[in-house]
């Protein structure tokens, strides 16, 4: 079974009060998600393998460590997921960004795929899969197992709220995939969405609604 990561620190909690509040517009959403996905990161990263290098400081020779694991490739899911990237590149700006679209039908609440372009040699990556929201787990689900159709099997998923519903879905679906969140809510309503929440992720950060 995955392992669940729910992150507990001030700032990430204060920075996605601020989101949840619907009172918050499109700009402050959209720069509190960038914030919080960069303080994510540095957490989901944590145990990333390092291995010892010979340097030169200006004063002398040293041996430090730097990263010594797969290459790192990022994989929004599209809409909402995007608002996930720019933070996260911000901390590793040499990962490769796949792309998967999915919305979610929403009288099936079923996602529906239409577009997926992951990087040539994402086999080899260790890859993150980025979607604020985990609500049913469908849209998670499918865009996991979209990525391990290609060969792809180094896989971590992080969400800004998850239900417990989508937790146990994705669990389910996909056991080797730890999924790493800021808050763990109460439930899902009626129409799927997350209660609390913050409401429909892609509309808030694009305005849309
Ligand atoms: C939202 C969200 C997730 C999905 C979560 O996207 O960004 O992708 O719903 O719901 P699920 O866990 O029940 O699948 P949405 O389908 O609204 O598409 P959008 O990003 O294009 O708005
Ligand atoms: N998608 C969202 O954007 N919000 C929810 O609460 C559920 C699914």
């Amino acid at each position: 079974m995955s392992k669940v990561h729910i992150f507990d620190h001030p700032l990430i909690q204060h920075k996605l009060s601020i989101m949840r509040d619907k009172n918050t517009g499109c700009k402050e959403f959209r720069e509190l998600l960038d914030e919080i996905s960069m303080l994510m990161v540095y957490e989901v990263t944590r145990d990333f393998p390092t291995a010892d290098v010979e340097i030169e400081t200006p004063i002398t020779p040293m041996k430090t460590k730097m990263l010594a694991g797969k290459p790192i490739g990022i994989i929004p899911i599209l809409r909402a997921g995007l608002g996930m990237v720019d933070g996260i590149l911000e901390l590793i700006p040499n990962a490769k960004v796949g792309h998967i679209g999915l919305y979610r039908d929403p009288e099936t609440l079923k996602p529906v795929e239409y577009y997926c372009k992951l990087p040539e040699d994402a086999e080899h990556r260790q890859l993150i899969v980025l979607d604020p929201m985990l609500a049913t787990g469908g849209s998670a689900s499918a865009a996991i197992t979209f990525i391990k159709e290609r060969g792809c099997h180094n896989i971590r998923l992080v969400n800004l709220i998850a239900a417990p519903e989508g937790i146990a879905a994705v669990q389910a679906a996909h056991p080797d995939v730890d999924i790493y969140v800021a808050a763990c809510d109460e439930k899902l309503n009626e129409h799927g969405y997350i209660v609390p929440g913050l409401g429909d992720a892609g509309d808030r950060l694009f305005g849309t609604k």
